[in-house]
């Protein structure tokens, strides 16, 4: 069974649609990538799949459960499964970050305090940042803060991790470190992962399936394995972001090797 089931899902902002017609599922174990230009509802998405936002219709169901008709202490209970670093990162500016990385821990309640601190320093050096478990977040880069929030969002050992642009911003280096370190995580817990990114190398390196999202049509266009997507989708907007072409190419492109009545999809 699957560990993610998005079937028929629309979101919307009051009168306002988003996207229509989301349905796919992610495996445990898999890395699956949410694409679309900037505004199309992919952040929207994730806040979806995490329970912050109700869906206009259809589901977002956990391991056959249908989030929304669980009652509040089992959509706590789904929620345990999850790690999240949102867009921005979004640590506590407040604390520092061994603080930040110790409070997942904490509402897990089954570690003690000195314990806790030990996990949260193992985290942190696993995302380069032993030496800065003191520091706060107005003192480190961006890079840095992307680290610590994702050390944040593995603490609980989700079975679901959720990652909002998790290397947006960073240099080829740091965000082909954080790519590994992805990998590196989904080996060692066998958690699902489902990543926002505009990143053609990091979806191309670690990504298993993914789903295209459309914000003129407001619905997928594309949804498959990206590598599989850029050497096949026809579709002009895709082509334009796996494949980097001006979209005016790809448009004629498409004009001249597509059949009349062509589907818009993969
Ligand atoms: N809380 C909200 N209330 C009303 N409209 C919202 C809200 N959050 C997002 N929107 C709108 O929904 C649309 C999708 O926003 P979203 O942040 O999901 O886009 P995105 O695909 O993540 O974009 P980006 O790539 O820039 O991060 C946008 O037009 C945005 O203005
Ligand atoms: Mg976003």
């Amino acid at each position: 069974m699957a560990l993610v089931s998005v079937r028929n899902l629309e979101m919307r902002f009051g009168e306002r649609l988003i996207q229509r017609d989301i349905s796919f599922d992610v495996e445990p174990g898999r890395i699956f990538v949410v694409m679309g230009g900037s505004g199309c509802g992919k952040s929207t998405l994730l806040k979806h799949m995490i329970g912050l936002i109700e869906p206009a219709a259809g589901s977002v169901s956990y391991d056959g459960r249908d989030y929304w008709q669980a009652d509040g202490a089992g959509r706590m209970q789904l929620r345990e499964n999850f790690g999240v670093l949102f867009q921005g990162a979004a640590l506590w500016s407040s604390m520092t970050l061994l603080e930040n990385v110790c409070v997942p821990l904490e509402r897990k309640g089954r570690l003690d305090r000195a314990a806790r601190e030990e996990k949260a320093r193992e985290l942190l050096d696993l995302v380069g940042l032993g030496r800065f478990a003191d520091f706060f977040p107005a003192d480190i880069s961006g890079g840095m803060k992307k680290r610590a929030g994702l050390a944040r969002a593995i603490a609980g050992e989700p079975r679901l991790l959720f990652l909002d642009e998790p290397s947006a911003g960073l240099d080829p280096i740091s965000s082909k470190r954080l790519d590994d370190l992805i990998l590196e995580l989904r080996d060692r817990t066998g958690a699902a992962v489902v990543m926002v990114t505009h990143e053609l190398p990091s979806i191309f390196a670690i990504a298993d399936d993914g789903i295209f999202l459309d914000a003129d049509s407001k619905h997928p266009i594309a949804h498959g394995n990206p590598r599989t997507l850029r050497d096949r989708c026809q579709h002009p907007t895709v082509r334009a972001f796996l494949r980097r072409e001006a979209l005016a190419d790809a448009e004629a492109s498409e004009a001249r090797i597509a059949p009349p009545n062509r589907k818009d999809s993969a």
